[in-house]
């Protein structure tokens, strides 16, 4: 991916997160040069890959395929040993019409997909057979604390103000039906370098050509930036 395009991007989804009246934390707008200045006060930020993700799955075509993220606060995979400390994660998403998020599950993870603003959010949904396909069977789930079973493959819309609750083994893909969506995730500790199971062989995090500065880093700039005692 052009880093220009990445910058460009960004601010759009900052423009956007502002006009539906969600409010990020103070490191979504730092520059480059402010994060150069930081140290080990914001190792958790580094270390949990709190911040801006821009994906395109690996493939060039990020409004078809494509997802905005920023992750604004991640626990860690020990605190969930113990059953103490911060054993959640909470990011914010921002949904293109059609632009497709590919269809996955999680081994691990339980989230909240939540319409926050916009317009609405298309879900697809299967259960996971036993190789690991999509499966035929019904797919029951909990929508806002009210249970739901819908036949496989199903597209359930969300609007704004309601959710679903995505447990381990449940295929979902997601996109925008109308008009870009502010999406909200509430989970369990996100690990996204381990705990997704796409159905097609998928690149998580891409790789960037330089075309120009970063006007804002993405989770994976961190390390090049900011200089900490020892990783
Ligand atoms: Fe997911």
């Amino acid at each position: 991916m052009r880093r220009s395009r990445i910058n460009q991007i960004i601010e759009e989804a900052i423009a956007f997160v502002d006009e539906q009246h969600f409010f990020l934390p103070r490191f979504a707008y730092w520059t480059p040069n402010e994060w150069r200045k930081k140290g080990e006060e914001v190792r958790m930020i580094i270390d949990r890959q709190l911040g801006w993700d821009v994906t395109e799955f690996g493939q060039d075509k990020f409004d078809e395929l494509g997802l905005v993220l920023f992750t604004l606060r991640n626990g860690a995979q020990e605190n969930l040993e113990h059953g103490k400390g911060m054993l959640y994660s909470e990011k914010a998403m921002i949904v293109g019409v059609n632009q497709v998020t590919p269809m996955h599950y999680h081994w691990l993870k339980t989230e909240d997909i939540i319409n926050r603003g916009g317009g609405r959010l298309a879900i697809q949904l299967y259960t996971a057979d036993d190789h690991d396909d999509l499966g035929s069977k019904n797919v029951s789930f909990v929508a806002d604390g009210t249970r739901c079973v819908v036949p496989a493959g199903h597209v359930i819309a969300l609007k704004p103000g309601e959710s679903i609750t995505i447990t381990p083994g449940l295929y979902h893909s997601f996109w925008a039906e109308d008009e870009t969506v502010l999406a909200g995730e509430v989970s369990t500790v996100n690990d996204d370098s381990s705990d997704n199971r796409f159905l097609e062989t998928v690149g998580r995090f891409p790789s960037i050509d330089e075309d120009e500065p970063p006007r804002h880093l993405l989770v994976t700039d961190y390390r090049r930036c900011v200089r900490l005692a020892h990783h």
